[in-house]
């Protein structure tokens, strides 16, 4: 069987993890094809002739089979991914702020052109939340999910706590480390962890909530001494992203600092790692503690989706109503 042909667009931190990953493990059956990105000339660990600058000659391109947008430019990813959905195609991407801006309008391209997008890279790396929760969940109400989204403020903080490091200088390791997004303050101000809430609340909720309206609160103010407080009462002072459906439709969705008791399973999610717990109706609790972040992990992610893809996977967005136009056709509603 010839590899499928991958069309890679950007080789930041995710691009060269997966590229890495597909390059050792050449039995999983994906090659890079082409490479797209902002500046060519780059100095990289691949030779030039690898990369040209226009990334739509990729999507034009049918003997791609799959395309990868990770570029870190939100409004161009954007412009990428809508396009290649309206010409039909697969596609992941690891765009948080993306996805969580235009699900709507990302769904419904789906719908109409019958092309494919997954992005389990998008919300916490390694972990598969997404996927466990639209597919294994889809028919299963959660009676919540909650967790650490956001590894460069846990990271701060657990310096903060376990090295009396200042705000300050545990950011900037975090930063050294290549956790922190390009402009810290989405992480330390909780609009990367607020993103990938959004992002859950489609498929754990059925909602799509535009991410202004999700109240986000991150750790540019938390001082020393509110750690301190914390480990007197033994807690831990965590930024947790909360989503709790509500009876009858809604959830309340909001990211802050919360106090997390030695009991729960987020209490040792600590350094750069994620943690997820999902509460589902007849399951119970189920935990993840994972790497969020860098480009192995998340490479990992985005191989998933492409082996999803390669096996005609499409997300069920099951709890969203967006289909309920259909069942009102149904005859058998006619009788009530
Ligand atoms: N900046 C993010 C984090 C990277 O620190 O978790 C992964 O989305």
């Amino acid at each position: 069987n010839a590899p499928t042909r991958v069309g890679l667009i950007g080789f930041g931190c995710v691009g060269q993890g997966l590229y890495d990953i597909l390059q050792r493990h050449p039995e999983a059956g994906f090659t890079v094809a082409r490479i797209a990105v902002k500046n060519p000339t780059k100095l990289r660990p691949l030779p030039a002739e690898r990369f040209e600058f226009h990334a739509d000659d990729l999507l034009n391109d049918p003997t791609l089979d799959l395309l990868v947008e990770v570029i870190d430019d939100a409004d161009e990813a954007f412009r990428l991914v809508s396009q290649a959905l309206r010409q039909g195609r697969r596609v992941v991407t690891a765009n948080k702020a993306m996805v969580a801006r235009h699900l709507p309008e990302l769904i419904a391209l789906q719908r109409a052109f019958g092309g494919v997008l997954l992005y389990e890279a998008a919300v916490c790396g390694s972990i598969p939340v997404i996927r466990t929760i639209d597919s294994y969940f889809a028919q299963e109400p959660l009676v919540q999910v909650s967790g650490i989204f956001n590894g460069s403020s846990n990271y701060v903080l657990t310096r903060m706590r376990e090295d009396h490091s200042d705000y300050a200088e545990a950011l900037a390791e975090a930063q050294a480390q290549g956790f922190a997004e390009t402009d810290p303050t989405l992480d330390m101000a909780a609009f990367d962890p607020r993103s990938k809430a959004v992002i859950l609340a489609a498929h754990a909720c059925g909602l799509l909530l535009d991410p202004d309206d999700v109240l986000n609160l991150g750790i540019e103010n938390v001082s020393a001494a509110d750690i301190r407080y914390a480990a007197e009462r033994g807690q831990k002072l965590k930024v947790v992203a909360s989503l709790q459906p509500l009876p009858g439709g809604g959830a309340t969705v909001y990211v802050t600092p919360q106090l997390v008791d030695a009991d729960s399973p987020l209490y040792a999610v600590e350094r750069e790692f994620n943690g997820v717990v999902v509460e589902a109706e007849f399951a119970g609790q189920h935990f993840w503690r994972g790497r969020g972040a860098g480009g192995h992990p998340t490479g990992s992610a985005v191989l998933a989706d492409l082996v999803a893809l390669r096996h005609g996977f499409r997300y069920a967005y099951a709890k969203l109503p967006l289909e309920a136009p259909q069942a009102a056709e149904a005859p058998d509603l006619e009788l009530e």
